[in-house]
């Protein structure tokens, strides 16, 4: 059974609020950072601030992160990299053919301890609201879905991600713990509704470097992510060590959660009595 400690750190003094200045949007010093971070969101697709978390915090999560893995549910699946289910009305060539491997652990909101360091980060209002400024989204909400709100992915030996673009708009994850080996996270910015999409697509599956650009995602960093537009994959994981990537949800509907089927993918439970 894991043991838990209660964070000795509130979230204010998690990040590093000294190089970020993301916690009050009213003053002009966080306007301004905000105002650069979602430049470049629009520019290259992604923000990603290394050392967002203060090194003692970081110790602390990823030492909670790595006591709840055993709550993690594994799910291997294959999929296209639109994560369409597609017949066999598609022509031999078309992109949407070819199946990437996933095999991934995820360890569910409902199985973080209410006194946990990540719960109090996800659901510190700062955070909430320098994303939204990011994204442009004036009304950001915390997803309301038990399990998938803020999950924990873990990749252990042998995990990876493949190729594909996500379903949602933008993602928002933080790297806890970078494995031995392995779990590179590399993308392809910018490609969904390019006129030659599909040659680009097709070229990345074929093992084609050309425009793969692999992201320094180090420790401590967060990333907001436009992963609907841009393809981007983890490559496998080696070692003993778990690659441990807490995905934190927000949404602009409040009712927003997943669909029971989902649930059960992700964690082996529909979740029909805890909500919709
Ligand atoms: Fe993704």
């Amino acid at each position: 059974m894991a043991t838990f400690k209660a964070p000795s750190l509130a979230p204010q003094n998690m990040v590093d609020l000294d190089r970020y200045p993301m916690a009050e949007l009213a003053s002009p010093e966080a306007a301004r950072f905000a105002r650069q971070c979602r430049q470049d969101y629009i520019e290259t697709g992604l923000c990603m601030l290394p050392s967002f978390i203060r090194p003692e915090a970081l110790e602390m999560l990823a030492q909670e992160a790595n006591s709840l893995t055993g709550d993690a549910y594994f799910c291997k699946s294959t999929h296209n990299a639109y994560l369409t289910d597609e017949g066999d009305e598609l022509d031999d060539t078309d992109v949407r053919r070819r199946q990437e491997e996933t095999y991934v652990g995820s360890v569910p909101y409902d199985k973080i301890p209410g006194d946990a360091a990540l719960r109090a980060l996800y659901e510190w209002d700062p955070l909430r609201e320098f994303i939204g400024a990011v994204l442009d989204k004036p009304v950001l909400y915390r997803f309301a879905d038990i399990m998938g709100a803020c999950s924990i992915n873990v990749f252990r030996d042998g995990g990876e991600h493949g190729w594909h673009f996500d379903e949602s708009e933008f993602t928002i994850t933080l790297m806890l713990q970078p494995p031995e080996h392995g779990g590179t996270f590399e993308y392809v910015p910018k490609v969904r509704g390019k006129p030659d999409e599909q040659e680009i697509v097709g070229r990345v599956l074929d093992g084609d470097r050309e425009g793969v650009v692999e992201l320094p995602f180090t420790a401590g960093t967060l990333l907001i992510f436009g992963g609907n537009q841009t393809i981007h994959r983890v490559t496998r994981v080696t070692g003993d060590k778990p690659r441990l990537v807490p995905v934190l949800c927000f949404a602009e509907d409040p009712a927003a959660a997943n669909s029971p089927e989902v649930r059960e993918l992700f964690w082996g439970r529909r979740g029909d009595e805890l909500n919709g």
